[in-house]
């Protein structure tokens, strides 16, 4: 087991990437806490419920991660109730595609907040015990298209390059004191993000990655888990690409 007893926080951890990280820490022995949107208190039950199912433990607390207060709230309350974070896993993400041509300012701002700033809103809470402790694992969840670019997607492009620049820094701070902080950025993967895409885009697309298929979000989860371990010591500032050889570089 890869984390034995460790407290895991995963944002967006009722998504489809989420939920798959969740089960993964969770058969791996960790003691996990989903995040969830405050919109989506009432799914909570029936998650969790599921999750029992399928033979794992997984609290859930709500807070909105696109905010300073909303982080450091959500993050408080966890670690009153579960104690101090050992592994954080930055999932929570959205879209809001469009051509610059007609992108707005709040798909702008959204997506920034959304999918960068709460990095830092979730991360910041969390760090200094990180580092007092001589023990943590960040693992941010940016994307292939941060990597690459992607028509249509400045906004989400420009925030998950900006996660790995946020996990390079990090990176360096936490080196000397047992936390490290790395990036998994996934091609795309059948989850209810992918599904909302227009079907022509997203067939364009798919037959263009090398493993012509989609990932499946336990595979991100697999990534995941290898980079939480208590035997990742030596990995820090890495963007772990899972992505069926859509971008290799
Ligand atoms: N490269 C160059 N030109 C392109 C293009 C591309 N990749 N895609 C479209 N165009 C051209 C079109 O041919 C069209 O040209 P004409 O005006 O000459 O006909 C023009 O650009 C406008 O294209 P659309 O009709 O697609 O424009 P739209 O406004 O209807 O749609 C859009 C815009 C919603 C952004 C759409 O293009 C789209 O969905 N793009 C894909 C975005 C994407 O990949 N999102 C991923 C979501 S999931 C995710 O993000 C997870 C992850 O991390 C991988
Ligand atoms: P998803 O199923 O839509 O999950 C996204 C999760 O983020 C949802 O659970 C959502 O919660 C949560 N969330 C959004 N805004 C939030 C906010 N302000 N506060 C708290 N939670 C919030 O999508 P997914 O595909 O699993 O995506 C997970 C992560 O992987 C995202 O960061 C995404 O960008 C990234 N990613 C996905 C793909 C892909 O192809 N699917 C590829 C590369 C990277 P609610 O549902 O409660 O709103």
């Amino acid at each position: 087991m890869c984390c034995k007893d460790r407290v895991a926080v995963v944002t967006g951890g009722m998504g489809g990437i989420g939920t798959a990280v969740c089960l993964r820490l969770a058969k791996e022995g960790a003691k996990v806490v989903a995040t969830c949107h405050p919109s989506e208190t009432d799914r909570i039950d029936t998650w969790v419920g599921d999750m029992k199912t399928m033979g794992a433990e997984a609290a859930v607390i709500a807070g909105d991660v696109s905010t300073a207060e909303g982080g450091e709230v959500l993050m408080g309350q966890i670690v009153e109730k579960f104690g101090e974070v050992d592994i954080l896993v930055n999932c929570a993400g959205i879209t809001r595609d469009s051509t610059m041509k007609k992108m707005s300012v709040d798909q702008w701002d959204a997506v920034i907040d959304t999918n960068l700033s709460s990095a830092f809103y979730v991360t910041s809470p969390v760090w200094n015990s990180m580092v007092e402790r001589g023990f943590g694992r960040v693992i941010n969840i940016s994307s292939v298209n941060g990597q690459r670019g992607q028509f249509g997607q400045a906004n989400y492009s420009a925030a998950k390059a900006g996660l790995h620049g946020f996990t390079m820094a990090l990176a360096y701070e936490g080196a000397a004191k047992g936390v490290t902080i790395n990036t998994v950025s996934p091609g795309y993967i059948e989850t209810a993000m992918t599904a909302a895409m227009r079907d022509d885009v997203r067939d364009a697309i798919v037959s263009g990655i090398p493993m012509r298929r989609m990932g499946q979000p336990e595979e991100i989860a697999h990534a995941v888990a290898f980079l939480a371990d208590e035997a990742s010591t030596y990995i820090t500032g890495a963007n772990l690409p899972v992505n069926g050889g859509l971008f290799i570089h």
